[in-house]
């Protein structure tokens, strides 16, 4: 199947499904860290390309609830370029909202009452890495489309709440550095893993009810889509 990973430097959700025989592209406007299947550039150019499913991951730093306070001053009036920055920010995150591909899945962080507001579609689910082997939190929701909700393939909150809470919240605690914005957004391996697994059955066998022929290539990257 042909699968993008929308706004993606690490390569870890795209190998994970590569590793399971996909023909799968990162695209992000940085290099990738994983050598593969990358296109550095701006993901609209490869929208046009036909996709059997899209996972985005768009940039969060204007939308998430994190930085809700950042959109007014310290006298309480609008940070009015703040403001431009989240109204193109949610655009773009709308892009997959409408994109043409029957498999969709977005993941954000939870978003602010203003974000909110403009993308005006609900979320699915809300996932957690400890849902999938990893020791600490980041609440992580997904706007999927065409997709079953993720499972829990791994649950170790039991023993993660034995952690200390910098331990726990270890993205949170992260102190400043020029990478910490990579660290925080890089993907976790078992939430990837658990993608990949589950949205490729799910892939095959809505390919399959449909009859689809893998299609020899017909666009100028090699893809060959299966509908
Ligand atoms: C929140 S990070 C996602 C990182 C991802 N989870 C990973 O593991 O690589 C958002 C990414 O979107 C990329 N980006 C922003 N605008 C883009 C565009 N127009 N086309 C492609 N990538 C873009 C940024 O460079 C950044 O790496």
């Amino acid at each position: 199947m042909n699968i993008l990973v929308a706004c993606e430097y690490s390569g870890i959700v795209r190998q994970a499904f590569a590793v399971l025989g996909h023909n799968a592209w990162s695209c992000d406007l940085l290099p990738t860290e994983t050598p593969g299947q990358h296109y550095q550039g701006d993901v609209r150019d490869m929208l046009k390309d036909k996709w059997d499913l899209i996972i985005a991951h768009p940039p969060c730093t204007f939308l998430s609830n994190s930085g809700v306070t950042w959109l007014y001053n310290k006298d309480k009036s609008k940070n009015l370029p703040r403001w431009e920055s989240m109204q193109e920010a949610a655009e773009f995150f709308k892009i997959f909202l409408s994109v043409d591909c029957p498999m969709v899945a977005i993941e954000n962080p939870i978003q602010h009452k203003h974000a909110r507001a403009i993308i005006g579609k609900e979320y699915s689910q809300i996932i957690q890495p400890f849902y999938f082997g990893h020791m600490e939190t980041k609440a992580t929701c997904l706007w999927l489309k065409g997709l079953p909700k993720l499972h829990k393939t791994n649950d170790v909150e039991t023993e993660m709440r034995l952690l200390p809470k910098n331990k726990q919240q270890r993205l949170h605690y992260l102190p400043p550095s020029p990478e910490r914005w990579k660290e925080r957004s890089r993907t976790f391996q078992g939430i990837a893993n658990a993608m990949a697994a589950q949205w490729s059955r799910h892939l095959t066998t809505a390919c399959t009810r449909q009859g689809a022929a893998v299609a020899p290539s017909s666009n100028n990257l090699g893809f060959a889509p299966c509908g």
